[in-house]
């Protein structure tokens, strides 16, 4: 069987009707141990969206997403940058959390395969052609090669200008910036954590400043 949320997928702009139909979307194996589908959520003509992995566990909990410890340092690196998150379109490339459960009852990530990236890409193709950003933001391997091929080196491109390959079906050619995950900050080296945050800042920084008016 082809892993894929196509058929999922119904052709309309409107975000609530992709979020409502994403709800049960069975277009990979994913849907079956996470609590719920985590779409999009934010601004319906967003300048800027940005794009996570995929949900963690308090997003599976509360079905938003960046709304667990990842989405508090983007909310500190977002306020930083005077970005205000009202503004964007806040998604992820994988709407379903994958993980693994330890001896106890907590849920640890796991990074979705590219199988899944590519089944679940229709979601996100849908979310960029209905809010048609300016500037996505792809925020840690995983999104970036979701968009931009699975041979793509976040740390090469960092500070860049980029575009996406060209998709007749996307119908729009925003911007694109790559950056490092929240989560990659927080998991990583406590000495490197003020270094790598101000990065983010600026490369949050960079990519407003491609939003034009
Ligand atoms: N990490 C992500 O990539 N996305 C979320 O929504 C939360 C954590
Ligand atoms: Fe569908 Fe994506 Fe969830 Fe897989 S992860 S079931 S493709 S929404």
């Amino acid at each position: 069987m082809t892993c894929t949320a196509e058929a999922y997928v119904p052709r309309t702009r409107d975000l609530g009707e992709l979020a409502e139909a994403a709800r049960s979307c069975r277009g990979c194996d994913l849907y079956r141990d996470a609590d719920q589908t985590v779409f999009g959520e934010g601004a319906a003509r967003a300048p800027m969206m940005l794009v996570g992995e995929q949900p963690g566990d308090q997003e599976d909990r509360q079905g938003r997403p960046f709304v667990g410890p990842a989405g508090k340092l983007l909310d500190e690196a977002l306020a930083a940058a005077d970005i205000d998150r009202g503004r964007l379109y806040v998604t992820n490339a994988v709407k379903h959390f994958k993980f693994t459960r330890t001896s106890g009852t907590r849920r640890i990530h796991k990074t979705p395969s590219r199988t899944e990236v590519v089944a679940c890409r229709p979601w996100l193709f849908a979310e960029i052609t209905s809010v048609e950003p300016q500037v996505v933001v792809l925020l840690g391997a995983t999104a970036a090669q979701a968009l931009l091929g699975s041979g793509f080196r976040l740390t090469a491109h960092r500070g860049e200008e980029l575009r996406l390959p060209t998709d007749p079906d996307l119908g729009v050619d925003p911007s694109v910036v790559t950056t490092t995950h929240p989560s990659a900050i927080l998991r990583g080296p406590a000495e490197q954590r003020a270094t790598k945050f101000d990065a983010l800042v600026a490369d949050l920084q960079f990519a407003a400043g491609l939003v034009s008016g």
